[in-house]
Order: C-alpha cells, then sequence, then structure tokens
C-alpha cells in the first residue's frame, strides 16, 4: 500500500429507549434467563418517533464526529454508508447523510454486506486513501433493526437493536491504520437469512405483508455454526499472515451478534477476554453499527501504535478481518 489509512476519530449514537429483555417477556413467549445464557444480550436501543429513518441516527453520528474531530464539511472527500435499512431504496443512506451533514457534491454510497458491512466498507474507505484519491473519508455503519423485524418472532426480535457508529479516515505517515484487510462471500448462505419481499425478485404484495415476509428471516443454527467458524479462521487468518502472536494483538474487535460466537472467536484466536471488546448486553446486534460502536466505547482505553483485529460475520454470507494499528 502507498500510505496507511488511519482512523483519526470515532463517533456512536444510540437511541434512548431501552427494550429489556423482561419487555420481550412481555411480548413474546421468551425470558431474561434463555436470552442471556444463548446470546448475552440484556437490552438493546430502539429508535421512535414518526418518520425517523435509520439516518438520524447516522446524521447524529456524523455531525458529531466531524464537531469532535474539528472537520470541516468541506474538507470531506466521500461518504460510505453501510446499512441494510436505509430510509428508502433510493437515494443511499450516504447520500442523505452527506447533504443533511451538509457535504453538497461529494460522492456517497452505500454498502450491503449486513452484518461485516462495516467492515467492508472500512477496507473499501481505506483503499480509496490509500491509492491517494481521497484524504478524509467518513465511514459510517447505521441500521435501524426494529423497522424490519417481527416482534411476534421470538427467535429474531431478541437479537436485534438499533444505532449508528462512524469513522473519520485519514492518511497516515507513520504506519498507523489499516494494515491489512480481507472479504470473503458465500451467496447460498441466502436461505438462512434474509429479507424476501419488497426486493425485485418479490414485490411486495397484501399476501406477504400478511405472511410477515417483509421481516427479517433467519435459522439461526446453520447462521451460528457458520459465524463461529468463519469469524474465527477470519481472526487466525489475518493474525498469521501479519505474524502477529495473540500477546501481539491488543484488542479484538467482534461483531456483536451473540456472545457465544464472541468467546468462540476469542478463544480460537487465543485471546482473553480482557482484550476483546464487548458490548453486545447493552445494544444487541445493531448490524453494521456494532464494530463502530465498540470503537467508541473503547476509545479511551485504546493507545496509539495498538494492534486491533476486527472481524465480522453476517448475511450473505459475508465476512472479513481487518487488522489496524490505532492512531491516536
Ligand atoms: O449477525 C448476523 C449473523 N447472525 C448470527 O450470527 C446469529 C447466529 N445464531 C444465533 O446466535 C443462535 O442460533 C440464536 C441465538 C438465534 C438461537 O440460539 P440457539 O442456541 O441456536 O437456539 P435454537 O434456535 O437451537 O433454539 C433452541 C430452543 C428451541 O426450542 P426447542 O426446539 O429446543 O424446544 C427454540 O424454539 O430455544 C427456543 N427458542 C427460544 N426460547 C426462548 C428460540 N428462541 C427463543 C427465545 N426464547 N427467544
Amino acid at each position: 500500500m502507498d500510505k496507511t489509512a488511519a482512523i483519526s476519530g470515532v463517533m456512536g449514537y444510540v437511541p434512548d429507549f431501552r427494550l429489556t429483555n423482561a419487555m420481550l417477556e412481555e411480548m413474546v413467549d421468551t425470558n431474561d434467563e434463555w436470552i442471556v445464557s444463548r446470546t448475552g444480550i440484556k437490552e438493546r436501543r430502539i429508535l421512535k418517533g414518526e418518520q425517523a429513518g435509520t439516518s438520524v441516527m447516522a446524521i447524529e453520528a456524523v455531525n458529531r464526529l466531524l464537531e469532535k474531530t474539528n472537520t470541516a464539511t468541506t474538507d470531506v472527500d466521500l461518504v460510505i454508508a453501510a446499512t441494510v435499512t436505509p430510509d428508502m431504496r433510493f437515494p443511499s443512506l450516504a447520500n442523505i447523510v452527506a447533504d443533511k451533514c451538509k457535504m453538497p457534491g461529494i460522492p456517497a454510497f452505500d454498502i450491503n454486506a449486513a452484518c461485516s458491512g462495516f467492515l467492508y466498507a472500512l477496507n473499501v474507505g481505506s483503499q480509496m486513501i490509500s491509492t491517494g484519491l481521497y484524504k478524509k473519508v467518513i465511514v459510517v455503519g447505521a441500521d435501524k433493526m426494529s423497522s424490519i423485524l417481527n416482534y411476534k418472532d421470538r427467535s429474531t426480535c431478541i437479537l436485534f437493536g438499533d444505532g449508528a457508529g462512524a469513522v473519520l479516515l485519514e492518511p497516515n505517515e507513520e504506519g498507523c491504520g489499516v494494515l491489512d484487510c480481507f472479504m470473503g462471500g458465500d451467496g447460498s448462505g441466502e436461505k438462512y437469512l434474509n429479507l424476501k419481499a419488497g426486493g425485485s425478485r418479490t414485490p411486495l404484495t397484501h399476501e406477504l405483508l400478511d405472511l410477515g415476509a417483509h421481516y427479517v428471516f433467519q435459522d439461526g443454527g446453520p447462521v451460528f455454526k457458520m459465524a463461529v467458524s468463519k469469524m474465527a479462521e477470519s481472526a487466525k487468518l489475518i493474525m498469521e499472515r501479519n505474524q502477529l502472536s495473540a500477546e501481539d494483538v491488543h484488542w479484538l474487535v467482534p461483531h456483536q451478534a451473540n456472545k457465544r460466537i464472541i468467546d468462540a472467536t476469542a478463544n480460537f484466536a487465543g485471546l482473553p477476554i480482557e482484550k476483546v471488546m464487548v458490548n453486545i448486553e447493552k445494544y444487541g446486534n445493531t448490524t453494521a453499527a456494532t464494530i463502530p460502536l465498540c470503537l467508541w466505547e473503547w476509545e479511551n482505553k485504546m493507545n496509539p501504535g495498538d494492534n486491533l483485529i476486527l472481524v465480522a460475520f453476517g448475511g450473505g454470507f459475508s465476512w472479513g478481518a481487518t487488522y489496524l494499528k490505532w492512531a491516536y
């Protein structure tokens, strides 16, 4: 790589409303003990309000990021948003964010790689900086999962929450930033995790609405197995090819889908849980927002030069890992 792209600022935004396990017990046949022992989740945030789409959270995160990093909106070259819940089918969430955050005229596009979306977007954005094309790139991962969940389906509604996280990427001359990355995919995973109705193959009809085909469908078992193997493999592969031992890694930043998947990944990589960023108990699975929300919450614990391994798995199937050196 010519130059490395480093994260020079991170910001998160989660809505105020907390949907607790006790509240879910009133809605579906479930219980706190099952949810905590099978997933690690205690509560998740839900975005309320008329016409409040994912952009509400993404805009908050990006505006606060610009302010915190003292970045003039006119200096931003590109916005990439990772999401499966854009406000509309089109225009993109990134376009809406760029407009509302007063960055007119710049390129902005979405990446749809479900729970791997932020990692994919980070990798794409960092390449755009490494080639010298751009100097300031905003990558935002945001999802309003509550807008596509069936709150009568206990197998999915307990898992997900709403949130957004954003990072600023800039060139770095000190060897910090994204040092290696890879992405993987397997479209045959479609049958295990999808949202059928409303796409071009299956346009929405009254009948499909009645069947709830416009909600997330997940066959959890096969997804769980694949998530464990791909997250673990990905972490190990990127560590090995960068000659990083478990001692060399300061932080594992895993996608937050299930505490058991996180534990298995950490175990396989030989990393103690103290080195693993975990906040699934507070937010559940916020899809494209999990990784930046972790970076945001751990920002003050990280030091310049810390080695981070980011790893994700999600719908598609999609997966990947990134090795980055923290820059500040
Ligand atoms: O981020 C994108 C990728 N997604 C993931 O990585 C998620 C991967 N999958 C998972 O995390 C897990 O498969 C789940 C958390 C979704 C499910 O956990 P599980 O241990 O695989 O449970 P299961 O689906 O095998 O269900 C076990 C039992 C079943 O009852 P029976 O058939 O044994 O009587 C379910 O009906 O638990 C029952 N069950 C529940 N019970 C109480 C399923 N959901 C619930 C619930 N509350 N919410």
